[in-house]
C-alpha cells in the first residue's frame, strides 16, 4: 500500500514518503489509518520538498465519466480539473498555491505540490464528481517537517570546534556539547563514535528551539588518539541525519627508547653509526645523543616513519681513547609534555689498538749499561680486546727466544743476558690484536765497551827523513773515546809521544803527525784510546819504514771485457808507505787510447771500440816515485750483433776465410811434425808445474827488499795467465814498454800461433801452458797434464769446435790474442 517515488530534486529532499502516518514523535511509522477517520490519509513533505496528496478518481460503476475535481484546504477551494475541458483549461488553482500545484489524472491520480512551506500544513479535502456516481470526497492531512539546522560542536570554553578537536594532552578529560537549533517536531541528537552509538538526546518538546547534548570522556587515554566522533540530529526518516564530525587530537608521551644492537664492539677512532628509535610519542620525539651528561653536540640525523608513531636517530660518532667504560645515552623527549623523557643507555666497551710501552728494568741505568751486563725490558700492552701475541723486535728484526744466546723473550719480558756490544740500538715491542699491531716507540740501548783497533793488522807507515807522516789510529768506542796514548818503540827505546804530536777528535780518531829526522827514528809504534769503559785491550800497532816508490802491480786480470770496454783489476804491491795512485795506459799499435788513474788497482775502461788489440801497462806511483810496470795484452770483442763492419768488407773476409783455412791447414801440418820433434826431444827433461805461483812469491820478497822490485821479468813471470773465457793473453814484465805494430798479429791461424808459443814456452822455463779451452781455470790448471801429453791433436780439435759455433769474425778475435 506504500509507496516511494523519486521526484525532481529539491535542496533538501528527494523523497517524498506517502504512506499512512508517522509517529512523528518515536519516529517510528505507525498505523496509517486514524480510527476516527478511516478515509484520512496522514501526508508527510519536508519543508521545501515536494507533497504529492492522492485522490482516487475511479468510479464505483465502469461506464461513469468523471465530470469534476475539486481540492479544498480546510474547505477552502484551492484548486479544480474539470474532466469535460480538454486542455491546459481545464486546471484552475487558487493563488496561495502560487502556481506549486498540478493535477496528475494518470492513476493513481494525485495533486502534487512542490516547494512545501510550513503553511501547507492543513486538512486537505479532494471531491471527485461524476456523471452516474456520487459524489466521493477523500481527506489528507498534509504535515510539514521542518529540518533542523546542522549542528555544532563546542568545547567546554564553548568554542565553536570545526573539524579537529584538541590537541589534547594525554590523560586529561574531553567534553564536547553538540548544539542543534531548530527543527519541527524537535530532533533526535545522537554522538557516535565510528558507528558506535554512545549518546542520544531524546526529542524534547520543552518550547525552547535548541537541542543540546554533551560527549564526556573522563581520561583521554592513547586509545582516544585521532578518534573521530560524529553528532548527528535528525526528525524524520525523509532524510537521512544531520552530522558533523570532529576528530580528537592528543600529544602522547613517548612509550620506548632503545639503541639498536649493533653486531661489532665499536672501535677507537673508527666512525661508527648508531641507531636509536622511539616510539609512541605524537608529535615525534625528539631524540637527543648524551656521552655521560653531555650532550654530543654533532647533530644527529632524525627521520619519522610514515606514521609518525616511531622516530629513529643516527648518529654518526667517532669514539676515542678516553670513551672507554663510558656511559652513551639516547634520550626521547616530547617537544610539549613536560616530565615524559624517557632514556636508555649503553655502557661503552670500546676496541682499540694495543697502546705498548718499553721500559727497562726499573734498576738499570740506562746510561751505565757495559759489556757483559744483563739488561731487562719491560713491555707494559694496554688492549681490548687482549693482545694475542707480543713480538720484540732489534734495529727492525724480529727478535727470537733463544735461551742459548741469552735472549729469552717473552710476551711481557725481554732479558739479555751478558749482554755484547752487537746488542746495541733500538729496541722495540709490538702487541696485536684484532684492531691491529702496537708498537711502542723504541728505545735506544748503548751498551759502554771499550775502544777496539778498528784495523785488527799491524799497519805499514812509509815516512822520509824529514816529512811529515800522519798516521791515523781509529777505534771502535762507545762512548768514543777522548784519551789516546801514543807509543814509538825503537832501537833507542820505548817512548810515549807527547800530546801536542797528536790530535784527537769527538768521532774517536787519533791522527799522529811523526817525523823521522834519524835513521833511528823508525820502529814500531803502538796507539791505545780509553773511554769510560775502560783502556783499549790490544793497541793499534803501526810499522813505520822509510818511504819509498811503490811496487808495480801484479796479477792483472780482465775481470769484464766486452766489445767496447774492459774491468782491470790488479793485486796492489807495497805502497812504499805512502799514498798510492795505480795508472792503466792502453796503448794501440803505439797510440796511446786511454791513461786512467784509480786509487784502488780496479779499472773501468770505456770506449775502447769493438775488435781492438791492446796492450796495457799497469804502473803504481806515489811522492817517491813510480813502480815498474805490468803488461797485459787483451782483445776487445768483436762486435757481433753489428753487421755494417761486416757487409763493407765481406767479399774480403770470405776470401781471408779461404786463405786462413789453407794457412790452417799448412800450419796443422808443419805444427804436428814440429812438435812430435820437440816431444822427442824433451822426454829426457823433468817435469815442473809450480810456475804460476811465483808471482806470490814474488810479493812477499817485496816486503822485504823494498827498494827495487825483486821480479826479474825475463825468467820469473813467464807464466802465461789465463784470462776471460775465451781470452787468452800474455802477462809478462818488460821494460820499456813498447807496443808492437799489432795489425800484423792478425793473420796467423790458430793452429799456428798456439804451436808457437807453446814451443816458446816450454823451451824457456819448462812450464807446461795453460791451455786455452773454454773451461775455467781451475780446470785448466788440472788438466794440465792431459793437455801435454795431447797437445797436437786434441787440443787443436777441441779448439776447432769452439770456433765453428762462432762466426768468422771470432775466430779472428781469439787468433790475435795470443
Ligand atoms: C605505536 O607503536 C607502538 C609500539 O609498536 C604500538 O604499541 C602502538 O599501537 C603504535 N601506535 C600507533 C598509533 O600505531
Ligand atoms: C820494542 O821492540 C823490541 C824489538 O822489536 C821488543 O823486543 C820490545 O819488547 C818492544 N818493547 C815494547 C814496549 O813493545
Ligand atoms: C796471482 O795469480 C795466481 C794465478 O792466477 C794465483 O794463484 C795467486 O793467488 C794470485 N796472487 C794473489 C796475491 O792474488
Ligand atoms: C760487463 O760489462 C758490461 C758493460 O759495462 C756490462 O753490461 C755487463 O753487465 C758486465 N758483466 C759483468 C758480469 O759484470
Ligand atoms: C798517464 O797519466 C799519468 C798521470 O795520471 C802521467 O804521469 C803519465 O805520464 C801519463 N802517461 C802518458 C803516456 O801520458
Amino acid at each position: 500500500m506504500a509507496y516511494v517515488r523519486v521526484g525532481a530534486a529539491r535542496s533538501i529532499s528527494l523523497w517524498t514518503l506517502i504512506l499512512g502516518c508517522f509517529d512523528i514523535a518515536g519516529l517510528t511509522p505507525a498505523s496509517s489509518v486514524t480510527a476516527e477517520s478511516l478515509d484520512m490519509v496522514k501526508v508527510s513533505a519536508v519543508s521545501g520538498g515536494d507533497a504529492t496528496l492522492p485522490c482516487d478518481t475511479r468510479s464505483p460503476q465502469p461506464a461513469d465519466v468523471l465530470l469534476l475535481v475539486v481540492w479544498y484546504k480546510d474547505d477552502v477551494p484551492i484548486y479544480s480539473y474539470d474532466g469535460r475541458v480538454k486542455g491546459p483549461t481545464a486546471h484552475w488553482a487558487d493563488d496561495v498555491l502560487a502556481g506549486r500545484a498540478r493535477w496528475l489524472s494518470t492513476a493513481p491520480s494525485s495533486l502534487r505540490i512542490r516547494d512545501i512551506i510550513a503553511t501547507d500544513r492543513a486538512l486537505y479535502r479532494c471531491r471527485v464528481d461524476f456523471k452516474i456516481s456520487p459524489t466521493k470526497n477523500h481527506k489528507i492531512i498534509l504535515d510539514v517537517i521542518e529540518l533542523p539546522e546542522k549542528p555544532k560542536i563546542y568545547d567546554d570554553l564553548d568554542k565553536e570546534i570545526v573539524g579537529v578537536a584538541g590537541p589534547y594532552r594525554e590523560d586529561t578529560n574531553l567534553k564536547l556539547t553538540c548544539v542543534v537549533s531548530g527543527g519541527r517536531p524537535m530532533p533526535r541528537l545522537r554522538w557516535w563514535r565510528d558507528e558506535k552509538l554512545v549518546a542520544t538526546l531524546a526529542p524534547l518538546e520543552d518550547g525552547t528551539r535548541i537541542s543540546m547534548l554533551e560527549l564526556n570522556i573522563p581520561k583521554l587515554t592513547r586509545d582516544f588518539y585521532e578518534a573521530v566522533y560524529t553528532c548527528t540530529a535528525d526528525n524524520t526518516l525523509l532524510v537521512p541525519p544531520l552530522r558533523v564530525n570532529v576528530q580528537i587530537q592528543l600529544y602522547l608521551r613517548p612509550l620506548l627508547v632503545e639503541i639498536l644492537a649493533r653486531e661489532q664492539p665499536l672501535s677507537v677512532g673508527q666512525t661508527a653509526e648508531l641507531t636509536c628509535r622511539a616510539v609512541g610519542a605524537r608529535p615525534p620525539a625528539m631524540i637527543t645523543w648524551w656521552l655521560d651528561s653531555s650532550q654530543l653536540a654533532k647533530e644527529a640525523i632524525q627521520k619519522d616513519s610514515e606514521d609518525r608513531n616511531e622516530t629513529v636517530s643516527v648518529l654518526r660518532w667517532t669514539p676515542q681513547m678516553g670513551h672507554n667504560g663510558h656511559t652513551l645515552t639516547c634520550r626521547a623527549a616530547h617537544t610539549i609534555l613536560d616530565h615524559t623523557t624517557i632514556e636508555t643507555s649503553m655502557s661503552l666497551n670500546l676496541h682499540y689498538v694495543p697502546i705498548v710501552k718499553l721500559r727497562l728494568g726499573s734498576k738499570l741505568n740506562p746510561n751505565d749499561i757495559e759489556e757483559g751486563d744483563d739488561v731487562y725490558f719491560e713491555c707494559v700492552v694496554e688492549a681490548n680486546p687482549p693482545a694475542y701475541k707480543v713480538v720484540w723486535e732489534h734495529n727492525g728484526q724480529i727478535m727470537a727466544h733463544n735461551q742459548r744466546a741469552g735472549v729469552i723473550a717473552g710476551p711481557a719480558h725481554l732479558a739479555l743476558q751478558s749482554v755484547a756490544k752487537e746488542q746495541s740500538g733500538r729496541y722495540s715491542c709490538t702487541a696485536s690484536n684484532v684492531e691491529g699491531d702496537g708498537r711502542s716507540s723504541p728505545f735506544n740501548l748503548q751498551v759502554i765497551y771499550k775502544p777496539v783497533c778498528k784495523n785488527q793488522h799491524t799497519m805499514v807507515v812509509g815516512a822520509a827523513i824529514n816529512e811529515p807522516a800522519s798516521v791515523k789510529c781509529d777505534v771502535d768506542a762507545f762512548p768514543p773515546p777522548k784519551n789516546f796514548q801514543w807509543t814509538l818503540n825503537n832501537s833507542m827505546g820505548t817512548v810515549d809521544i807527547e800530546p801536542s804530536k797528536f790530535t784527537v777528535d769527538n768521532i774517536g780518531r787519533s791522527v799522529l803527525t811523526y817525523t823521522a829526522t834519524t835513521e833511528s827514528d823508525y820502529g814500531s809504534l803502538t796507539c791505545r784510546a780509553t773511554n769510560m769503559a775502560g783502556q783499549q785491550m790490544d793497541p793499534c800497532r803501526y810499522t813505520l819504514l822509510p818511504a819509498v816508490k811503490p811496487d808495480q802491480p801484479f796479477n792483472c786480470t780482465t775481470l769484464n771485457l766486452t766489445d767496447d770496454s774492459a774491468e782491470l783489476r790488479c793485486v796492489a804491491g807495497y805502497d812504499g808507505g805512502l799514498h798510492t795512485t795505480y795508472i792503466v795506459e792502453v796503448w794501440e799499435t803505439g797510440n796511446l787510447i786511454a791513461n786512467v788513474s784509480s786509487s784502488v788497482p780496479v779499472w773501468k775502461l770505456d770506449d775502447l771500440g769493438s775488435g781492438k788489440a791492446l796492450k796495457l801497462y799497469f804502473y803504481a806511483h806515489n811522492a817517491r816515485g813510480r813502480s815498474d810496470i805490468t803488461k797485459l795484452r787483451v782483445h776487445t770483442l768483436s762486435r757481433l750483433a753489428l753487421h755494417t763492419e761486416a757487409k763493407t768488407t765481406e767479399v774480403q773476409i770470405d776470401r781471408n776465410w779461404l786463405l786462413a783455412a789453407i794457412a790452417v791447414a799448412v800450419c796443422v801440418l808443419v805444427a804436428t811434425i814440429s812438435l812430435a820433434l820437440w816431444a822427442r826431444r824433451r822426454q829426457h827433461r823433468p817435469m815442473q808445474y809450480e810456475a804460476p805461483i811465483q808471482t806470490v812469491k814474488a810479493y812477499k820478497g817485496s816486503l822485504h827488499s823494498t827498494h827495487h822490485s825483486p821480479l826479474q821479468p825475463d825468467d820469473k813471470n813467464p807464466d802465461v795467465v789465463p784470462l776471460g773465457k775465451d781470452f787468452h793473453c800474455t802477462h809478462d814484465i818488460e821494460r820499456p814498454p813498447e807496443p808492437p805494430p799489432y795489425g800484423a798479429v792478425v793473420s796467423p791461424p790458430v793452429g799456428v800461433s798456439r804451436s808457437a808459443h807453446s814451443l816458446q814456452h816450454d823451451v824457456r822455463s819448462n812450464t807446461p801452458h795453460t791451455p786455452n779451452t773454454p773451461a775455467s781455470d781451475a780446470q785448466s790448471i788440472g788438466t794440465l797434464a792431459d793437455d801435454r801429453r795431447s797437445v797436437t791433436s786434441g787440443t787443436l780439435s777441441r779448439r776447432r769446435e769452439v770456433v765453428t759455433t762462432r762466426t768468422p769474425l771470432l775466430a779472428n778475435a781469439r787468433e790475435s790474442c795470443v
